[in-house]
């Protein structure tokens, strides 16, 4: 994987971070683009700002959830598509100092972020229900039915994203990246990442903006890619969120099981690619108690393998056994159990050295292992390494990974 060797890298090191979708939606507590998709008119949806008042937002509150869950970064929702702004702008009105709240929320984030040494990203929608200039052109993502009185104008519109992320990049202390989300306007126009980079030199980009920027970021199960490739060769970032319909708080989630967020994480993680994973606070400023309960989950596994993901490369092509996922740091092996297991064995054919050690990273029990010619592969009689008798029901909740430790020189460096 290439690396930007620059002030950015410590992206490709964090792997790992907490998406935050919050606003006015939190309120209705249905979707986050509950003013789309469900045709409510700007005038009645804007009322909201009314009754935003978290009087529970604590920053370090959910710094300590992401922390606990194994998360390295937080990327926080400051424009969402209905254009609500949850920092001091002086762009549009419509933003948290007019609520009863009255307060910067960004402020509050960022100096808790500092504070922390946890980097901080910024989301922006180009998208935006709100702005009256929004050129409107009856794209996906955006009003079904256009107000009557708006007057779509891409100059004035972009001149407004100019300064609300200039704004972004200097009163706040140091950013970390900047999560643009679905441009389309077709605009192309590199000079919003310059100005970004120009400001933030240690912000990385995303391709969901006016150019390609720094990384990709194939989102829920939507790009089958994931899943079939082997490994990232350019920075990636896969996304997706506890619950299944919504990303901002929704009072009646149905929330993804935990064995299948961890599934995805590791299938992500061990190809390369950085996972950040969603949460939508409350209304009240809190993570709802089913979400905080699937990230102390997930932070309880990923505590135990993180020395699979941590500075390891891919290392499929040790092997021919698609069920697992292999990575490697110089002479250690880990062999990831990706996709639910079938039987309570790992076959790693052809690959057949002995290792020192095989080490079960979930619990630090030892694994069994051989190196033998199986009835299966009589062909040939080629030998395999065989790990055996893994605890498959008591960790059916989980990725297995095994640790596998060589003498030096034992594998092709
Ligand atoms: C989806 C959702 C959008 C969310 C985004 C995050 O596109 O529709 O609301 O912000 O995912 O990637």
């Amino acid at each position: 994987m290439k690396k930007f060797n620059d002030a950015r890298d410590w992206f490709l090191d964090a792997r790992f971070g907490m998406f935050v979708h919050w606003g006015l939606y939190a309120i209705e507590a249905w979707h986050e683009q509950d003013q789309m998709r469900r045709d409510i008119p700007r005038a009645q949806y804007s009322k909201l700002i009314n009754q935003f008042n978290p009087t529970q937002f604590d920053p370090d509150a959910w710094i300590d959830l992401a922390q606990q869950a194994g998360m390295r970064y937080i990327c926080f929702t400051t424009k969402h598509l209905d254009g609500f702004c949850l920092w001091d702008t002086k762009q549009t009105d419509f933003n948290v100092m007019n609520s009863p709240y009255q307060r910067d929320v960004l402020a509050q984030l960022a100096q808790a972020c500092q504070k922390r040494d946890f980097p901080l990203c910024l989301y922006y929608s180009c998208v935006d229900w709100h702005h009256p200039n929004y050129p409107y052109r009856n794209q996906s993502h955006e009003l079904n039915i256009p107000e009557p009185d708006d007057q779509p104008d891409l100059q004035i519109y972009l001149d407004f994203v100019r300064a609300q992320i200039r704004e972004l990049c200097t009163n706040y202390g140091p950013i970390h990246g900047i999560w643009w989300d679905i441009n389309q306007t077709d605009h192309q126009d590199e000079s919003f990442n310059d100005m970004i980079r120009q400001l933030q030199p240690a912000a990385v980009i995303n391709n969901r903006g006016f150019d390609p920027g720094d990384f990709g970021t194939p989102e829920r199960d939507w790009d089958a890619s994931v899943k079939t490739s082997l490994e990232f060769t350019e920075p990636t970032e896969a996304c997706n969120s506890v619950g299944y319909e919504s990303w901002g708080y929704r009072k009646d989630e149905d929330y993804f099981t935990t064995e299948f967020l961890i599934r995805d994480i590791d299938n992500i993680l061990a190809k390369n690619g950085n996972y950040l994973l969603n949460v939508g606070p409350k209304a009240d400023g809190t993570i709802p108690e089913q979400a905080t309960n699937i990230l102390h989950d997930i932070g309880r596994w990923i505590k135990q393998t993180w020395p699979a993901f941590n500075h390891t490369i891919p290392a499929n092509e040790l092997t021919e056994n698609r069920e697992v996922l292999l990575t490697r740091k110089d002479q250690t092996i880990y062999v990831h159990l990706t996709k639910r297991p079938i039987i309570s064995s790992v076959l790693l054919k052809p690959f057949a050295k002995l290792p020192q050690k095989a080490t079960l990273l979930n619990t630090g029990q030892p694994v069994e292992f051989a190196v033998e010619h199986l009835p299966n592969a009589h062909i040939g009689k080629i030998p395999q390494l065989r790990l055996r008798n893994l605890p498959l029901e008591a960790l059916s909740n989980e990725v297995i990974i095994i640790k596998l430790e060589f003498d030096k020189n034992t594998l092709p460096t």
